[in-house]
């Protein structure tokens, strides 16, 4: 494992398995947070070709804050991705209970092969902790694990400046809007829908939410 995966991996072991915690002492913006995700997945749903609700994965779960306040009241399973065995536990723990709770898997989204196919997948304050290429690699792998009309989720902070900023602390970066759009016509997706996240504290990054789906191939017919 490269140096920027182990650093993150152990910036993360040692941070409490709560929301705040995850929330990297943000816990107070959780609450705003699951409403805004939750209009714009309200809208994706109400699309003319929306994707069905059977299966939703939810990347970098941390605690299961997202799969469970945002995605297990609408879908029938939530399959959870998460390196931190310590987070995954109690994720495991707190969702247990309910008959939604789908597959577990305990690993970095680098290494993650998804075996089945999602209507929903969710990425939220994670992909920074992917490089470039690993990001790529991974989305064209999501993509491949789409349902039909199945749409991908991005939720992230974005810099203002035209530079990745590394953050030495937790090791990630925080990529610009335009290389996120970059890397989403460099695998092509479409984005489908946008929006920045309101109601967050000014000195904080702006948070985008991108809705993506598999471009069309406009192929010729003869
Ligand atoms: C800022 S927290 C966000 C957690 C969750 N998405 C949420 O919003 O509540 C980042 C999470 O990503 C996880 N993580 C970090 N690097 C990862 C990687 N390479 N693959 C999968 N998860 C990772 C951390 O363990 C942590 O749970």
């Amino acid at each position: 494992m490269s140096d920027f995966y182990q650093k993150a991996a152990k910036y993360w072991a040692n941070v409490p398995a709560t929301i705040d915690g995850v929330l990297g002492g943000f816990g107070h913006i959780s609450d705003i947070d699951i409403k805004g995700s939750r209009q714009f997945l309200n809208e994706i749903l109400s699309l003319d070709h929306a994707p069905k609700t059977s299966l939703a994965l939810d990347c970098g779960a941390g605690i299961g804050r997202i799969a469970q306040r945002l995605l297990m009241p609408i879908f029938d399973k939530v399959d959870l991705v998460e390196q931190d065995e310590k987070f995954i536990y109690t994720a495991k723990q707190a969702l247990d209970s309910s008959d939604k709770l789908g597959t577990l898997y305990n690993m970095g989204l680098q290494d993650f092969k998804p075996e089945k196919k999602y209507d929903v997948i969710w990425c939220q304050w994670v992909l920074g902790h992917l490089n470039d290429y690993d990001l790529i690699s991974f989305l064209e792998r999501c993509k491949r694990a789409l349902n039909k009309h199945g749409v991908m989720v991005i939720k992230e902070n974005i810099t203002s400046s035209q530079e990745i900023e590394y953050d030495d602390e937790d090791s990630s970066v925080t990529r610009p809007y335009k290389l996120m759009k970059l890397i989403f016509e460099e695998t092509n997706f479409s984005v489908i829908k946008e929006t920045i996240q309101e109601g967050f504290p000014e000195d904080i990054y702006t948070v985008y939410s991108f809705a993506l789906t598999p471009k069309k191939f406009l192929g010729f017919v003869y």
